[in-house]
């Protein structure tokens, strides 16, 4: 009987539209082409390009992007000159009465250079025997207050105190914490980012 009304409620399910970042892994200077979409019938959105800023109290609070109150035409936006690690949510609008979806997930952009004000190290580093059973996950740079982020393999956005303890800008988790991307955000600052990948005998960052 529950399940009934579950149903019923499915009828008038908001779209959830998905936002894809490619490439997501970029260099100094790159540009990057952000993607919304909200599925059939496709015809008619306009779309709105937010940036996902840390809010040490939440997730993230949404920031319309430069020029962004209109909305655009295209199911894309390119970010040029993409320099540091950043997230990104889209939304889309139709109709009159005005009719928004809801906001899609956080995507990420993800840089491996430095950023001197916001770094990120793995310590112990490089290639480690499994016999290891505990990862520090090092924030250091221009803010006062750190969280650790991970996004594993099937994309899911976590923080720190989901599978370890943050003691100061330190994470300290156990090896048994799955593979993904690691890095470290502020409300102002957002790090470098690494791939640390557990294999049964061996981790590799
Ligand atoms: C992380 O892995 C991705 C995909 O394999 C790769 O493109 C990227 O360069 C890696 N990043 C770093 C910092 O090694
Ligand atoms: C790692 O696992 C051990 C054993 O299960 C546990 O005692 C320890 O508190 C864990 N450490 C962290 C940082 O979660």
């Amino acid at each position: 009987m529950g399940h009934t009304s579950f149903g019923a409620l499915g009828l008038f399910c908001v779209p959830h539209p998905v936002l894809t970042v490619s490439p997501s892994w970029t260099s100094p200077g790159d540009s990057v082409t952000l993607t919304c979409s909200v599925g059939p019938p496709s015809a008619g959105w306009r779309f709105f390009w937010y940036k996902a800023v840390p809010d040490m109290s939440d997730y993230y609070t949404y920031e319309l992007l430069a020029g962004g109150t209109t909305g655009t035409e295209q199911d894309s936006y390119i970010l040029h000159g993409q320099t540091h690690t950043a997230g990104y949510v889209c939304r889309a609008r139709r109709g009159d009465p005005v009719f928004y979806t809801l906001y899609s997930d956080v995507k990420f952009v993800w840089s491996g250079g430095v950023n001197p004000a916001a770094s990120f190290t793995v310590s112990p580093h490089r290639l480690q025997h499994f016999s290891i059973e505990s990862l520090s996950l090092i924030c250091e740079g221009n803010s006062a207050e750190w969280r650790v982020m991970k996004v594993d393999e099937d994309g899911d956005v976590s923080t720190c105190s989901d599978w370890g303890e943050m003691t100061g800008s330190t994470c300290n988790t156990n090896t048994t914490a799955s593979s993904g991307v690691y890095w470290c955000e502020s409300e102002t600052q957002s790090s470098n980012a690494a791939n640390i990948t557990i294999h049964s005998e061996f981790i590799f960052i």
